[in-house]
C-alpha cells in the first residue's frame, strides 16, 4: 500500500520549503521528501552564515536563462517584498549589506526555523533522510518509490536543486526525472564560481595571491563593478563570480581597475608634485602595494621615477591597469560554484506555474529550472518565488 497525499515534494530546500508552505496553506496535504539529513542545507553555509536572503533589486535582468522572459511572472507574483514581509513577522532582524543585498544580522539558520515553523502550520509533512529510487506516472497523479515503501502524489515537485557543491548531496536528479518525462534540457555548467588560471598565469601572479581590488569586470558586453580576488588558484571575489556566469573556455576576461579613478591624471599630478617619486610608489597610493609593483614590473618600468616618464608613456601603462586581459584556464567547478546555469527548458514549463506543458502534475521549481540568478540574494528570490507560484497551484 502507498502513503496517499496531494502534493509530494523532493527536495527540502528554499524552492521546496516555500512550495510547501503555499501547497499547504490551501489545505493540500503535502509531504516533503529529502534525501539529506536536515533540511535547507544550503540556506545554512549561505551567505557566510548569514543568508543573502534576497535582493531588492531582483527584476528579470538579473537572471540569465535562454528565455530571459520566463522568470518575469513568478517574480512578479512573488516579491522581494513579499519575502521581508514574512521575515519580519516572524521577528528576523536583518540589513542591507550593499547593493540591495539583504542578510540576517543574527544567523541563517533563522531562515530556516521560519520556513519549518511556516510549514508546520501548514500542516506540510517533513520527511528526511529518504532515498528516492524512482518516479513513476500513475493514472491518478505520481507514484515515488523510496527505500522505506511508496508515496503517490496527485502532484509532484521537483524541488532537488542543481549540481553545485556534490559534497552537500547535490545529485542533478531533476534533470534525470526531466529527461525521464522527455522534458528538454539546456546544457548546465558551474557559474558564480572563482576562475583558475594556468601554470604559467599563476607562476607570473603568485606574488599577488590574497590582494584584492575594487575592479570592472568585463565578459563580452557584460560588466560587473565589485572587488577582484586574487587566489593561489585564479580569481575570485563577487566580480569574478558574477562574470564567470557569462565566460565561456577559450575567452577573455578584461579587468578595469581603479573604476572612476582618472589614474593617469593623479600620477601626472604626482609627477608635478614629486617627480622623484618612483611610478610604483605613487600608484601604490591608490592600488595595493603588490599591485603596483605588478604592474611596474611588468611593464618594465620598475624603479623609473615619474620625472623619467613622458605623458605617452604614463597613458599606456595606465591603459593597461584599466584593461587588464586575462583569459581564464577555467573554473572551479561545481565543487566550489554557488550555482548551476543551465537546467530543465523553460520552454516545456508553463511560466505562471511552473507546470511541465505535456506532464500535468509535474512541477520543477528553484535552482534545476533554467534560471540563475546574479550573485547577491537573486537565487533565493528565485527559489522563493518559483516555489511559491508552484505551491499556488500543485
Ligand atoms: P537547494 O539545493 O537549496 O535544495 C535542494 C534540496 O534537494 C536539498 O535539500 C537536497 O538535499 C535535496 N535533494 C537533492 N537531490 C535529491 C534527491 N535525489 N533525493 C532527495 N532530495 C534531494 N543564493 C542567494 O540568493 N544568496 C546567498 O547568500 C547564497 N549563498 C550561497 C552560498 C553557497 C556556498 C552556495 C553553494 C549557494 C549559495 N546561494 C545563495 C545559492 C542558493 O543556495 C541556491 O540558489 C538555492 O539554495 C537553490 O534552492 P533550491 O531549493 O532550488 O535547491
Amino acid at each position: 500500500m502507498a502513503e496517499q497525499y496531494d502534493v509530494v515534494i523532493i527536495g527540502a530546500g528554499a524552492a521546496g520549503m516555500m512550495a510547501a508552505i503555499e501547497a499547504g496553506k490551501r489545505g493540500r496535504r503535502v509531504l516533503v521528501i529529502d534525501h539529506a539529513r536536515a533540511p535547507g542545507e544550503k540556506i545554512r553555509i549561505s551567505g557566510g552564515g548569514r543568508c543573502n536572503f534576497t535582493n531588492i533589486h531582483a527584476g528579470p535582468k538579473s537572471f540569465l536563462s535562454a528565455n530571459p522572459h520566463f522568470c518575469k511572472s513568478a517574480l512578479a507574483r512573488y516579491t522581494p517584498q513579499d519575502f521581508i514581509t514574512l521575515v519580519e513577522r516572524h521577528g528576523i532582524a536583518w540589513h542591507e549589506k550593499t547593493l540591495g543585498q539583504l542578510f540576517c544580522d543574527d544567523s541563517a539558520k533563522d531562515i530556516i526555523r521560519m520556513l519549518l515553523s511556516e510549514m508546520k502550520e501548514a500542516r506540510a509533512v517533513l520527511r528526511l533522510g529518504v532515498q528516492v529510487q524512482s518516479v513513476d506516472k500513475t493514472p491518478s497523479g505520481f507514484r515515488v518509490a523510496t527505500a522505506d515503501g511508496m508515496i503517490d502524489g496527485s502532484a509532484l515537485v521537483i524541488a532537488s536543486g542543481g549540481k553545485s557543491i556534490p559534497k552537500m548531496g547535490a545529485t542533478g536528479f531533476a534533470y534525470r526525472i526531466a529527461e525521464q518525462f522527455s522534458l528538454p534540457l539546456v546544457e548546465t555548467r558551474p557559474a558564480l564560481v572563482p576562475l583558475t588560471l594556468d601554470p604559467a598565469q599563476l607562476e607570473s601572479l603568485s606574488a599577488l595571491a590574497g590582494v584584492a581590488v575594487d575592479a570592472e569586470a568585463r565578459s563580452g558586453k557584460t560588466v560587473f563593478e565589485e572587488a577582484v580576488l586574487i587566489t593561489h588558484r585564479g580569481l575570485s571575489g563577487p566580480a569574478v563570480l558574477q562574470i564567470s556566469s557569462y565566460w565561456r573556455e577559450g575567452g577573455d576576461i578584461r579587468l578595469g581597475l581603479l573604476p572612476r579613478v582618472d589614474i593617469a591624471a593623479l600620477l601626472k599630478a604626482a609627477r608635478r608634485d614629486n617627480g622623484r617619486q618612483a611610478l610604483q610608489t605613487a600608484l601604490g597610493e591608490h592600488l595595493p602595494k603588490r599591485l603596483a609593483q605588478f604592474f611596474a614590473e611588468t611593464a618594465g618600468l620598475i624603479n623609473r621615477s615619474l620625472a623619467d616618464l613622458s605623458d605617452k608613456v604614463i597613458d599606456s601603462f595606465c591603459a593597461g591597469i584599466k584593461d587588464w586581459t586575462i583569459t581564464p584556464a577555467g573554473s572551479e567547478g561545481y565543487r566550489t560554484a554557488e550555482v548551476t546555469l543551465g537546467g530543465v527548458d523553460t520552454k516545456a514549463l508553463d511560466s505562471r506555474t511552473m507546470q511541465a506543458r505535456e506532464v500535468p502534475g509535474l512541477y520543477f521549481v528553484g535552482e534545476c529550472v533554467d534560471v540563475t540568478g546574479w550573485l547577491g540574494g537573486y537565487n533565493f528570490q528565485w527559489a522563493w518565488a518559483s516555489g511559491f507560484s508552484a505551491g499556488q497551484v500543485a
